[in-house]
């Protein structure tokens, strides 16, 4: 797990303040080496604070995050602070984060180190993998939602694999460079579908790799786009599900973001972009019902984007944090029934 590896990278500059001897060993055990001073043995904040200051490094505080550790984090804060040492608490965060659902029962950092691993380390090389896929007519504002998912994951100690369709490899390249202009629907089609062929294999890899693929855009928007009667063309929906069933995979959580057309082409007009092809009312209109159709059938989440990108970003990780916790349930029952069957 990133959190832990990272701690064991700050030894020789950092210590690391924690509150008993007990998490010494509990971090130890772990695999983590480090420059560790503890608060308890040591007589207390001062004590911890002067030895770090004796040190001469900077200090990482990693007490427990119950009431009791919060307020032994203070502590040290103000005597780190009193002897001009540098500390840092965001590793303290990111574990208190990962631990939140457990925060209250905490005691030690030792119940808190034995819970990462069996929710977390144990499920390296099974991996934490998912592909959750953002869609919604232009102007919804996926892009900026996929970059900020990305981003937070990434810092919760998630391997994050942010993409996006069209592709920019061979076949998703020729279709932005307008190669294919003037060619029908299904046409269209077929070659968005030649881009997701080999986008579907990357995808499954890094997945089951345990990163988090965070993809703007899919196989929704080839039904929704494609069918909805563009210069009066479409291609028929019945003929590009069964081929959705072939050359795509159901992702593990699909979002839609869904709003009018008359905002979303205004917020595209208000960048200053160009506007497409596909950037007309009427037929943004069609796109939407189609999307729409399609969550209800396939079940997509659909998030309301007329809100504010903050109140968006909220609902979409709460539908990702949901989604990441059946897929970690999933695995360990299955982890533990493989391993009753080993013992059976
Ligand atoms: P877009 O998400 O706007 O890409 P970018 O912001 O990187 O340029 O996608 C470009 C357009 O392609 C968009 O208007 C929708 C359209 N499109 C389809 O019509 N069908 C598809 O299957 C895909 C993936 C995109």
């Amino acid at each position: 797990m990133k959190t832990l590896d990272s701690i064991s990278a700050l030894k020789g500059t950092h210590v690391v303040l924690v509150e008993g001897s007990k998490d010494i060993a509990a971090l130890t055990s772990s695999g983590v080496s480090g420059d560790f001073v503890c608060v308890q043995s040591g007589g207390g904040p001062v004590r911890a604070a002067e030895a770090a200051w004796k040190a001469g490094k900077s200090a990482v505080i990693l007490t427990d995050w119950d009431r009791r550790g919060n307020i032994l984090a203070d502590d040290l804060r103000t005597n780190l602070m009193a002897l001009g040492v540098s500390y840092n608490t965001r590793i303290r965060d990111t574990l208190a984060f990962l631990c939140g659902p457990y925060a209250k029962d905490v005691e030690s950092l030792d119940s808190v180190i034995l819970h990462l691993e069996k929710s977390l380390l144990g499920m390296r090389g099974v991996g934490m993998g998912a592909i959750i896929v953002v869609e919604g007519i232009d102007g919804t504002g996926k892009s900026t939602l996929c970059a900020r998912l990305a981003k937070v994951l990434a810092e919760e100690g998630y391997e994050v694999e942010s993409t996006s369709e069209p592709t920019r490899g061979k076949v998703g390249g020729l279709i932005r460079s307008g190669a294919f202009e003037g060619v029908s629907q299904s046409t269209e089609a077929l070659l968005f579908m030649a881009d997701r062929n080999d986008h579907t294999e990357r995808m499954a890899e890094a997945a089951s790799e345990g990163k988090v693929v965070i993809c703007d855009r899919y196989f929704a928007s080839t039904l929704a786009y494609q069918s909805s009667g563009l210069d009066g063309g479409r291609a028929d929906m019945d003929a590009l599900l069964p081929l959705c069933e072939v050359f795509a995979k159901v992702p593990d959580l699909t979002i839609l973001l869904d709003a009018d057309p008359a905002l979303t082409m205004g917020r595209v007009r208000s960048r200053g972009e160009d506007v497409s092809k596909f950037e007309e009312a009427g037929f943004l209109r069609r796109v939407r019902e189609k999307y729409l159709a399609l969550a209800e059938e396939h079940g997509f989440k659909v998030i309301d984007a007329s809100m504010g990108p903050d109140e968006v970003f909220e609902a979409a990780m709460r539908e990702i944090r949901e989604v990441l916790r059946c897929i970690r349930r999933r695995r360990s029952t299955r982890r533990r029934a493989r391993s009753s069957r080993g013992r059976g």
